[in-house]
């Protein structure tokens, strides 16, 4: 077993960019008030262009059912579809931490089951963390993940596994009530040992009471800019959705227009027999083409 430290320990402004990103460093990131960036990725060369931008927080979320599956909602995505995206990732991603999402009914029928199928991220996949949603009714499952040296992301407010119980993807915590329901989910599941916590679709000044209570970093997704950090989707920022974007969504690129011209590029050059052209082919040694040139002549004569 080597004792060797992270490379560095500095989360100031000259951090270096190589610095391999681990749980500790993200909660001093909160302490010295440095944002935490995250984003979504579901394969090999997204991950890879996603952790050489520096990026300090990957997740294999299950919206990975939605966007690289064309499912409806979350809830299909079994456990194996994670694992298998989740391996793919994590051989693209070197920096930042690598936190995958517990899919639906993967942790809800009981505790020990959840924490089987969090080893399978760690053992099988590489995940350094396991994302799960839910609040007080998460703390044993928590606790117990913990105790078997997994880190835990909780994930509280606008939660998509419930899209059935909250009838739709509504903003949560609207109500005095609601949003002290929230401030106790968040107080539970930072004693009950989670690491990081994910705040979805709640109010800013909800978000923000959030984040100065708890030691914790917050990571917000339509949350706010007083969270210790934001996480987009992937295919949100980068416009490959098909629907109108959130609210809180902001698009940094256009790449479904950039893919579809490329396509229909590539169309018209084959249709036009433009593409290939001849720098594109491989072509025989001079004195080989010549001899089967000559070999084709003879054959045609006979
Ligand atoms: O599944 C996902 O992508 C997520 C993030 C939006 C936090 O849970």
């Amino acid at each position: 077993m080597s004792l060797t430290e992270p490379r560095s320990a500095n989360t100031g402004a000259a951090a270096s960019s190589s610095l391999k990103i681990t749980i500790p460093i993200l909660q001093e990131k909160k302490r010295n008030h440095v944002p935490i960036s995250a984003l979504t990725a579901y394969d090999y060369a997204m991950a890879r262009l996603v952790d050489e931008s520096s990026i300090d927080l990957v997740l294999v979320g299950d919206s990975l059912a939605m966007v690289m599956l064309g499912y409806e909602s979350t809830l299909p995505v079994t456990m194996n579809e994670m694992v298998l995206f989740t391996r793919a990732v994590r051989r693209g991603v070197r920096r930042a931490l690598l936190a995958a999402d517990m899919p639906y009914a993967s942790y809800h029928v009981d505790a020990a089951e959840g924490v089987r199928n969090a080893l399978r991220f760690v053992q099988e996949a590489g995940a350094e963390a396991v994302k799960v949603e839910g609040g007080r009714n998460r703390v044993e499952l928590v606790q117990r993940m913990t105790d078997a040296e997994i880190p835990v992301i909780g994930h509280i407010g606008l939660t998509p596994q419930s899209l059935h119980r909250m009838g739709g993807y509504r903003v949560q915590g609207k109500s005095l009530q609601a949003a002290e329901m929230l401030l106790a989910d968040a107080r539970a599941l930072e004693a009950a040992g989670a690491v990081l916590l994910v705040l979805e679709g709640v109010p800013r000044e909800v978000a923000a009471q959030i984040t100065a209570e708890l030691a914790i970093p917050t990571i917000g997704i339509g949350a706010g800019p007083e969270c210790d950090g934001q996480i987009l989707v992937l295919h949100d920022l980068l416009n490959l959705t098909f629907a109108p974007p959130a609210k809180f969504v902001r698009q940094y690129a256009d790449a479904a227009t950039l893919v579809r011209s490329a396509v229909e590029n590539y169309r018209k050059d084959v249709t036009t027999r433009s593409f290939p052209g001849d720098s594109e082919s491989y072509h025989l040694p001079q004195e080989t083409r010549d001899s089967f040139a000559h070999a084709s002549r003879q054959r045609r004569k006979a």
